[in-house]
């Protein structure tokens, strides 16, 4: 499909102009997109007509169904989906939501055609392939998940536009294409898996046009709003954009807001050779006692290993759990060392599960995937509830570096907060798998791939610490696995201080160590005001295997101190940027997961903006 393939050095390009457009609030980003959106199409389209003139028309003769589609990467397919919904006459901002609406709609509709093809059906019916039957099932799973997206995508435009809820539509879009992705690499190699990845690729292609149909709904909302009603023209647009762009320079309201809100987080106490001071100091959450948590838990229920609370062990307590609870339901897990899956599913939101201490209150686990366990069930914590909260836990995965794959922590909820927890493993430690996380002064261990999955999440002063991997592979800290350039998600990593255990520190010479690799072609990784120790290689990032896939990743750093953070030799990678300021603000926890919305309310400290 002409309309969909672009040359890779436009995508390049287009790849820095889409972070800024897709990462940003609803206010300046989203307007100067839609000017580099359309305008850029308008350009091409009359290039050989006299320009003042079309300018001068332009409000009469864009067909509305063009500007919705002008900055998806897929025309064709956007045109066929608006076409029948969409009034020429009409003014497009009378018809964001109704632009949204058929948009998500498609991608409903995609899903269900493709997966109930009597072909499939039929070639997974005769299939004697055990792990085809397993995936089909996972799949499934999956695609239920997609659905509910798809649902309560449509429910909030019905109820509030897209103009306020644009990034949650974007985050659970986003979300649908990752498990759309999921979905094909959980098959095996042959037709079965190849019919199904032509299905999803159709699929893939619907939500990434509705992601990008909502931004430029959102962004004529917004510029409706400054315009107070005059009609659309490029003139107006751009000099809306101006204005708006002046106003961020200009005006540093935005940025005294976000530095009065955390006056108390100074730089870290992290000083070189006093790691283990800071691991402790983080652990216990009582380093400089700011990390407290605010507004003190009360538990509904308690865990408590001795058998002096209401459960003996976790899952008891969640099995337990009213059906029909409104607001937080909280869950104190007592000193002790819990070996037992937990699973926190779809059906319960709003859980904390809170500990004495990383060192404390231990959730433990073992399953792998060299022992025949699929690689996404081996999770000692599974997370699918939405707004999960977890504080002072300690959760592993102890199967060690020869069981491959195992995963002390998976999550796949919206709006889940870990703070003041430690998450021990080694390859994989955790699948940060959809929608938005963020972690907040915990500490990370792993050897390979150990932050991994397609989340949108940030790690805010935290401690990354890398272990020695299996003789002669690499340790990489984050695999992050974007599949598509129009969704919002990535890896932040923030405030954070990337270690090597001592093991690591004493071998460092013969192992390669790098912040990222990309787990699948658009993958993000961005390391902010953060502290690299000197055991990081110095071109930071590799390929992934038998891939030369760093040309679409986007991998960028802003501000970073230490031994392992000279940018020099990163310049060679493809796929790295060094970030100026204006640039590193579109990945904060304000800008890039939306968080003054959701975090502070629920007591956990956090740095909306950037610390410098
Ligand atoms: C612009 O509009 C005028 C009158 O409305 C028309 O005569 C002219 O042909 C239009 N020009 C273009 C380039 O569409
Ligand atoms: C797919 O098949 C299921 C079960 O047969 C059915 O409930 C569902 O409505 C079908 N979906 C579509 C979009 O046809
Ligand atoms: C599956 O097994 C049945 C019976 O064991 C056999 O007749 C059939 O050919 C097998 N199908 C495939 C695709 O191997
Ligand atoms: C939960 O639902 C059950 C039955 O559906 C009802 O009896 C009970 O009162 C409800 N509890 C609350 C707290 O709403
Ligand atoms: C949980 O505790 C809170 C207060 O601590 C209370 O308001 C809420 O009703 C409790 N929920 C349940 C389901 O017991
Ligand atoms: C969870 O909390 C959110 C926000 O406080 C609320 O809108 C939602 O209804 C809650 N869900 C449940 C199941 O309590
Ligand atoms: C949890 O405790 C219950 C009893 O309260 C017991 O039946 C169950 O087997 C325990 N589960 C695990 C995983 O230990
Ligand atoms: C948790 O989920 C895993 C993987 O799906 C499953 O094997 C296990 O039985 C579940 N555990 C509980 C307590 O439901
Ligand atoms: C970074 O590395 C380059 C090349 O090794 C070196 O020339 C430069 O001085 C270094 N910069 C800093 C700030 O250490």
């Amino acid at each position: 499909m002409s309309s969909s393939s672009r040359g890779v050095e436009a995508e390049e390009d287009q790849n820095a102009s889409r972070t800024r457009l897709l990462v940003g609030g609803i206010s300046v980003f989203l307007l100067i997109g839609v000017v580099a959106g359309t305008a850029a199409f308008f350009l091409t389209e009359k290039a050989d007509e006299d320009t003042q003139e079309s300018k001068r028309n332009m409000s009469t003769t864009m067909r509305t169904v063009d500007l919705f589609c002008a900055p998806t990467d897929y025309r064709a397919t956007c045109q066929e989906t608006l076409e029948k919904t969409l009034e020429r006459s009409k003014d497009p901002s009378d018809q964001t939501h109704a632009a949204a609406a058929a948009a998500i709609t498609a991608v409903g509709r995609e899903l269900g055609k493709g997966f109930n093809r009597s072909s499939l059906l039929d070639a997974v019916r005769e299939s004697n392939d055990t792990l085809v039957h397993e995936a089909l099932r996972d799949c499934k799973m999956l695609l239920d998940d997609c659905a509910a997206d798809v649902t309560r995508a449509l429910d909030n435009v019905a109820n509030r536009g897209v103009d306020g809820p644009a990034q949650d539509l974007q985050a659970w879009l986003s979300a649908v294409i990752t498990f759309q992705g999921s979905c094909v690499d959980m098959f095996p190699k042959g037709e079965i898996r190849d019919e199904i990845k032509e299905i999803m690729e159709k699929a893939r292609e619907i939500s990434s046009n509705a992601i990008a149909i909502i931004q430029q709904g959102a962004a004529l909302s917004a510029m409706l709003e400054i315009d107070q009603g005059e009609s659309l023209t490029v003139e107006n647009v751009k000099d809306a954009a101006a204005a708006v762009d002046d106003d961020t320079q200009n005006n540093p309201n935005n940025d005294r807001r976000l530095q009065g809100r955390e006056s108390a987080l100074v730089f870290p106490s992290w000083v070189p050779h006093e790691d283990r001071k800071l691991l402790d100091a983080a652990q216990e959450g009582d380093g400089d006692g700011e990390e407290e948590h605010k507004g003190g838990l009360t538990p509904n229920v308690t865990v408590a290993k001795d058998g002096s609370g209401n459960f003996a062990n976790i899952s008891g307590a969640l099995d337990a759990m009213p059906q029909n609870h409104s607001g937080r339901y909280v869950i104190y897990v007592k000193e002790g060392v819990y070996d037992e899956q937990v699973n926190i599913t779809n059906g319960m939101a709003n859980i904390t599960l809170y500990g004495d201490g990383a060192k404390k209150s231990i959730i433990t686990g073992s399953k792998n995937v060299a022992d025949g366990v699929r690689m996404w069930r081996t999770a000692t914590l599974a997370v699918d509830g939405d707004r999960f909260m977890a504080v002072k836990l300690g959760i592993q995965n102890t199967a060690g570096d020869e069981k491959q794959q195992a995963l002390a922590l998976r999550v796949k909820a919206d709006r889940a907060i870990f703070f003041n927890c430690r998450i021990d493993g080694n390859q994989d430690t955790l699948f940060a798998q959809a929608y938005r996380q963020y972690y907040r002064s915990c500490i990370i261990s792993g050897t390979i791939d150990f932050i991994f999955g397609d989340a949108a999440a940030i790690f805010q002063r935290c401690v990354i610490l890398v272990k020695a991997p299996l003789p002669g592979k690499p340790a990489v800290v984050t695999a992050h696995g974007r599949r598509d350039r129009q969704q919002t998600t990535g890896f932040v990593l923030h405030r954070t201080r990337i270690v090597a255990e001592e093991r690591l520190a004493e071998t460092s010479s013969t192992v390669k160590t790098f912040l990222a690799r990309p787990w699948k072609e658009f993958s993000r990784t961005i390391v902010l005001e953060s502290i690299i120790d000197g055991f990081v290689h110095p071109q930071g990032y590799m390929p992934w295997e038998g891939k030369d896939n760093l040309g679409t990743a986007f991998y960028g750093e802003f501000a970073n101190v230490g031994k392992g953070s000279n940018v020099t030799a990163r310049q060679e990678m493809k796929g790295f940027h060094v970030l100026d300021k204006e640039k590193a603000m579109q990945f904060t926890v304000e800008h890039f997961v939306n968080g003054a919305e959701w975090i502070p309310e629920t007591g956990t400290p956090v740095r909306l903006g950037l610390f410098g």
